[in-house]
């Protein structure tokens, strides 16, 4: 007998109730374990290229909590690394790079692609292995708007005022910069799924900051293109779009894109989450900070979402990554609370 991947069976389609329960950035600086790690590993890039680092704290939010899935640990930002773009992450300020210019783009490296990134799909073969049988394993990568946004300022920004600026002074280059990202990132998933991956979440965390002609451009359409590129390895993948923000363009990304599920962000309305869960499954959407704050906070949300959500396909998650001062004891009040589902 197979065990039920129930994350899988929501991704197809099926109501669960209780529902599944993952969070985004589970492996993470809110957990004593990866702080112990990331210490002995030395970097963050060194915890993401090294299979046995990377492995191990992928593992650890599962051991301590039983979630229904794990996502394999890495970042976004591998692939314009692997593109043969410098990338460095400083404490305190996130991931640096050096900003492409308009010309940068012919540069990219394509050669060493898949040879710079086979650790990633090494981790990947490696986790399918050790995980639990009905534990989902997911792949994932940026969306190339987002990804593109950090290539262009060269850091995080709060606006992405360098790359919607880029975007309207050098339109060509842009459509060649996504294009490329579309390609590469799309190749990297069906990789990870070869590898081991039972489904792939593509995280567009900046495509809130677009007006609506630029979200359909620069959002919806590679992740389009990479759906299909995606399918035409694997037909029948589950893949989950995140395009964290999107606001009332959430209604329309489904169809334009052709992605599974909906990873929606706390911003989400319950009636509207509510009727975009008729066309599909959705997955999300708690504030990290009620996490953070725990108690009433926290189980008012919990019961809201479930309450809302919980009559059709649903992945329970957060609206973005956890934070690193959310309390161990949070989640796991969090997790009970899903698992107990007595607010149907
Ligand atoms: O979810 C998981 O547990 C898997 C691992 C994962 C990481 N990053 C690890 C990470 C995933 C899925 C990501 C995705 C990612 N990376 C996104 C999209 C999702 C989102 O949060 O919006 C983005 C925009 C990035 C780029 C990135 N990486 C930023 C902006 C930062 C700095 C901010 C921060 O939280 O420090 C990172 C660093 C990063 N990626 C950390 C982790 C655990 C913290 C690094 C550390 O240990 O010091």
């Amino acid at each position: 007998m197979t065990a039920r991947r129930t994350v899988i069976d929501v991704l197809k389609g099926e109501t669960v109730f209780p529902p599944p329960v993952w969070m985004m950035r589970q492996a993470g600086r809110y957990l004593p374990e990866y702080r112990a790690t990331r210490q002995r590993a030395g970097g963050f890039l060194d915890l993401c290229y090294n299979p046995d680092f990377a492995v191990e704290v992928t593992l650890q939010p599962i051991h301590r909590f039983g979630f229904d899935a794990a996502i394999l640990f890495s970042d976004i930002l591998v692939v314009p690394h692997a593109l043969g773009r410098d990338l460095r992450f400083e404490e305190g300020h996130g991931p640096l790079m050096t900003p492409i210019e308009p010309t940068g783009i012919e540069q990219l490296d394509e050669a060493m692609f898949h040879v710079n990134l086979q650790p990633v799909y090494e981790t990947v073969r490696r986790l399918r292995a050790e995980l639990p049988a009905e534990t989902t394993l997911l792949g994932f990568c940026g969306a190339p708007w987002t990804v593109a946004t950090y290539m262009i300022a060269g850091r995080g920004t709060s606006d992405q005022a360098p790359a919607r600026l880029f975007a309207y002074r050098h339109p060509e280059a842009l459509a060649k910069l996504l294009d490329r990202l579309a390609d590469h990132s799309a190749d990297y998933l069906i990789r990870q799924v070869e590898a081991g991956a039972d489904a792939v979440q593509i995280f567009d965390s900046w495509a809130g900051v677009l007006d609506e002609a630029s979200f359909d451009a620069f959002c919806a359409a590679p992740v389009a293109r990479m759906v299909k590129r995606v399918r035409t390895a694997f037909p029948d993948v589950p893949i989950i779009g995140f395009p964290r923000g999107a606001g009332s363009l959430y209604d329309s990304y489904r169809a334009a894109t052709g992605v599974t599920a909906l990873g929606l962000d706390w911003s989400v309305p319950l009636s509207q989450a509510k009727r975009l869960q008729q066309s599909g499954t959705v997955q999300g959407n708690l504030d990290p900070l009620r996490v953070v704050a725990g108690g009433r906070a926290l189980d008012e949300g919990v019961d809201a979402i479930l309450a809302g959500l919980g009559g059709g396909p649903l992945i329970f998650n957060l609206g973005h990554g956890i934070t690193p001062d959310a309390p161990v004891e949070n989640v796991e009040r969090m997790i009970a609370r899903v698992r107990a589902g007595s607010h149907r």
